[in-house]
C-alpha cells in the first residue's frame, strides 16, 4: 500500500529553547527565510505524502496561519510586478499538501500525541515526522522516502536512525542492531535515554518514523517508565522489535535539532551557506569572522 499520510507531532512545550518558544512555537523558529516545520513539510511532499496531520497545542495557531492563504498579504503583492517571487513564496506554504490539525489537549509525551493521530490514519502505514527535527538530505532523495522505501521492501515498521558521539547517547536512545544491508538494520533492542552502562550502540533514533497501524495498539499496551511516569515511543516501538517488525535505516542527510540553541545556529549558518541568494556574501562575512577569532 502507498504511504501517503503523515503526522507531525509539534506540540512539547519547547523548553530548551526558551524564551524563543514563549509565543513562538520552536517548530515556527525560523532557518534563514522559512519556519523549521516548513522544511520538515516540504521533505514529506518529496516523499509523495498528499495528507498531512500536525498535532498541535494552545499557543500553536501560528502555525496553521502558516499554511493557510493571507489574503491581505497577497493581495498586496499579486498586483506588483517587482514583487512576484515574494508573492509566489508567501502562497507557496497554502498548497503544499492537505494539512489537518488536532490538538493534543495534556503534554503527556511523544507517544501520547501519536495516539491523537489514530482516527485520522485508520488502518494504513504512515510516516512521522518529528516537528522540531529538520533534515536536510541530497535533492531528490528525502529522508522520510528513504525510510518509506525500507518500508515497503520490508513490510516492517522502519525509524530513522544514526551514529551519535557516544557522550550524547544518554540524552536519546540507544539501538542493538543487526545488519541486513547497505544503511538497513534489524532492530532487536532499544534503551530509552540510557546510563552509560547501558549504551549498547551509538546509533539513536533521529526525528524520522515509518510504522504500521498496529503501533496504536502498542503505545495503549505500553507501561509508563518507571523513573519519569511517562509512556515511552521507543517502548511501544520495542514491541514490533520483539516480533521482528522492526528496521533501522541509517540515513543519508544532516539533522538539526531545532529544540536546542546550538542546532538552530547550525541549521541557520549551513542553510544559509547553499542559499541561492545570500549564500556568497555569507559566506564571506564567515570567512572574515573567522579571521578575527
Ligand atoms: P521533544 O521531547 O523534543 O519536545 O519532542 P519538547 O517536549 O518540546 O522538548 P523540551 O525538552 O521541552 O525542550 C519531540 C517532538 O514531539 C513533540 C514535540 O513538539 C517535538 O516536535 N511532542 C512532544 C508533542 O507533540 N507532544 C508532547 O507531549 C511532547
Amino acid at each position: 500500500m502507498k504511504i501517503t499520510k503523515a503526522i507531525i507531532p509539534a506540540a512539547g512545550l519547547g523548553t530548551r529553547v526558551l524564551p524563543a518558544s514563549k509565543s513562538v512555537p520552536k517548530e515556527m523558529l525560523n532557518i534563514v527565510d522559512k519556519p523549521a516545520i516548513q522544511y520538515i513539510v516540504e521533505e514529506a511532499v518529496a516523499a509523495g505524502i498528499t495528507d498531512i496531520l500536525i498535532i498541535t497545542n494552545r499557543g500553536k495557531g501560528v502555525i496553521e496561519d502558516h499554511f493557510d492563504h493571507s489574503f491581505e498579504l497577497e493581495a498586496n503583492l499579486k498586483d506588483n510586478p517587482s514583487k512576484q517571487k515574494i508573492y509566489e513564496d508567501v502562497l507557496y506554504p497554502a498548497n503544499l499538501a492537505n494539512i489537518y490539525y488536532i490538538r493534543q489537549k495534556e503534554t503527556k509525551g511523544l507517544a501520547h500525541a501519536i495516539l491523537c493521530a489514530e482516527k485520522f490514519i485508520g488502518n494504513e502505514p504512515f510516516a512521522i515526522l518529528y516537528g522540531d527535527d529538520v533534515i536536510v538530505s541530497p535533492e531528490g532523495n528525502p529522508v522520510i522516502g528513504q525510510l518509506i522505501k525500507a518500508y515497503e521492501k520490508y513490510g516492517a515498521g522502519c525509524v530513522g536512525v544514526k551514529e551519535v558521539p557516544r557522550e550524547d547517547v544518554p540524552k536519546y536512545c540507544s539501538l542493538d542492531i543487526t545488519p541486513l544491508e547497505k544503511r538497513i538494520m534489524t532492530v532487536n533492542n532499544i534503551i530509552e535515554k540510557p546510563t552509560p552502562e547501558e549504551i549498547m550502540s551509538c546509533y539513536s533514533i533521529l526525528g524520522r518514523v515509518v510504522m504500521p497501524p498496529e503501533i496504536f495498539d502498542c503505545i495503549r499496551n505500553t507501561q509508563p517508565d518507571k523513573k519519569s511516569g511517562e509512556v515511552y515511543f521507543t517502548d511501544s516501538m520495542l514491541k514490533l522489535a520483539a516480533k521482528g517488525m522492526l528496521n533501522a535505516v541509517d540515513f543519508e542527510g544532516t539533522r538539526y535539532d531545532m529544540g536546542n540553541k546550538l542546532g538552530i545556529m547550525k541549521a541557520n549558518c549551513e542553510v544559509a551557506l547553499n542559499h541561492p541568494e545570500i549564500g556568497e556574501d555569507f559566506k564571506a562575512y564567515l570567512r572574515e569572522l573567522a579571521s578575527t577569532l
